[in-house]
């Protein structure tokens, strides 16, 4: 490492709290899918922010709305009407089945969002005592206290006890499992549809559909949290577009904004009554900036087909990354996702190829110890994806 990077690095540890696992990169800058250290050595990034720029790090058509936006409107208070917030509104409906959105921050603040107007629609629209929420093993949903209660993985409670009442986790994938804790107090069951940080698991279709006619059956909402699948990462919009669903309540953010900070809840019309003037709110969400930097990112996204794009790019990567198997089938246990939203299983701990690979010059993630994620911009080529297939082999052949 540099010595520039030896020293934030230092000053970092002094200065910021310690809660990141940070890789040993610092960033100066990015375009597309590249991004620079502070020595100028560039990177081919596989992982987009964790699935954040979606069109590529600084896309220029983005980067000129926030520009031309922050010299006409950064902030006013949510009490005040802002057009952009209303075109970005609209902007999403015309993408889903949805009647109304909520804007927020970031993933769990979206997630805390549809927890809560689970809990309010059920009281207030159903007149029903109905509060659990159930949520599936390996799932992740936030870091607040109760989307960590909600999260299905316990090293992330750790430490946060009491954590608030009123949630079930039970075996993914098991629908008697969800069968069996279904009652009349359940408010909702809350679900990704491809299981991000558990591993990049896709769920069997008969299994999502089976929990929506569970849902239906005993009316219950189903909420699909989005955050880490949705726009146009698995080839579709929505992930739950490729199961051909119909959430009540569905929760995005990272990618909505193409990098600055964003997240929505969208419900159905008859459960968003379920929010009123004073039930719920947040200082920035919405924003004319962010609006519309979304706005545009949503736009570019039609325009260029994306989602198509990102359905014909993760069926090449898929295709490579098979072959690769074929070739280490004692290394490689299992390459799966949709779209690019990508895993690669080792049969072994995966720290030291992953390392091998920032070195090599390609930014990407570890899971689960074992699962290479991908998660490239949208805009990646396939020169880029066999560039990483090739570096991968290499690693793969020397250990
Ligand atoms: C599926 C899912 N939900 C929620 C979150 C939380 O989002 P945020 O970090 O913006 O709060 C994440 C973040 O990785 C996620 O992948």
């Amino acid at each position: 490492m540099s010595e520039a990077f030896d020293a934030l690095r230092a000053r970092e540890q002094a200065s910021v709290m310690s809660t990141y696992g940070r890789y040993p990169l610092a960033v100066a800058s990015a375009d597309g899918c590249r991004m620079r250290d502070l020595d100028g050595r560039e990177y081919t990034d596989l992982l987009a922010g964790i699935a954040v720029c979606n069109l590529g790090h600084c896309q220029p058509e983005v980067a000129d709305v926030i520009a031309a936006k922050a010299r006409e409107l950064v902030h006013v208070s949510n009490v005040f009407y802002q057009r952009e917030q209303v075109e970005l509104a609209e902007a999403l409906l015309a993408t889903c089945h949805m009647g109304k959105v909520f804007f927020c921050n970031s993933g769990a603040e979206a997630n805390e969002g549809a927890i809560k107007l689970a809990r309010r629609y059920m009281r207030t629209v159903k007149n029903r005592d109905a509060y659990e929420i159930v949520t599936l093993t390996q799932s992740f949903h936030g870091r607040t206290l109760a989307t960590l209660t909600a999260t299905g993985q316990d090293k992330i409670k750790f430490g946060f006890d009491p954590l608030p009442e009123g949630f079930i986790t039970v075996a993914a994938g098991d629908i008697e499992a969800l069968r069996a804790v279904i009652s009349e107090r359940t408010a909702a069951v809350l679900l990704e549809c491809i299981q991000g940080e558990g591993g990049v698991k896709p769920f069997a279709p008969e299994y999502l559909d089976a929990v929506a006619q569970l849902c239906r059956e005993r009316d219950v909402l189903f909420m699909i949290d989005e955050v880490q699948t949705g726009m146009c990462r698995t080839g579709k919009f929505w992930a739950f577009q490729n199961y051909g669903l119909t959430p009540d309540v569905f929760t995005c953010s990272k990618a909505l904004a193409n990098g600055l900070p964003m997240g929505a809840v969208l419900a159905a019309d008859a459960v968003a009554a379920g929010f009123v003037p004073g039930s719920h709110a947040t200082t920035f969400g919405g924003g004319a900036l962010v609006a519309s930097a979304a706005l545009k990112t949503i736009e570019i996204m039609h325009r260029d087909k994306i989602a198509e794009r990102a359905e014909r790019m993760g069926d090449f990567a898929l295709a490579l990354f098979g072959e690769l198997k074929d070739r280490f089938p004692d290394k490689i246990a299992d390459v799966r996702g949709m779209g690019l939203m990508l895993g690669i299983e080792l049969t072994f701990p995966g720290a030291a190829v992953w390392k091998a690979l920032l070195d090599a010059g390609f930014v990407l993630n570890l899971t689960q110890d074992t699962v290479l994620r991908l998660l490239p911009p949208l805009v990646i080529t396939q020169e880029d994806l066999k560039a990483f297939a090739e570096a991968l082999a290499q690693e793969l052949a020397r250990v």
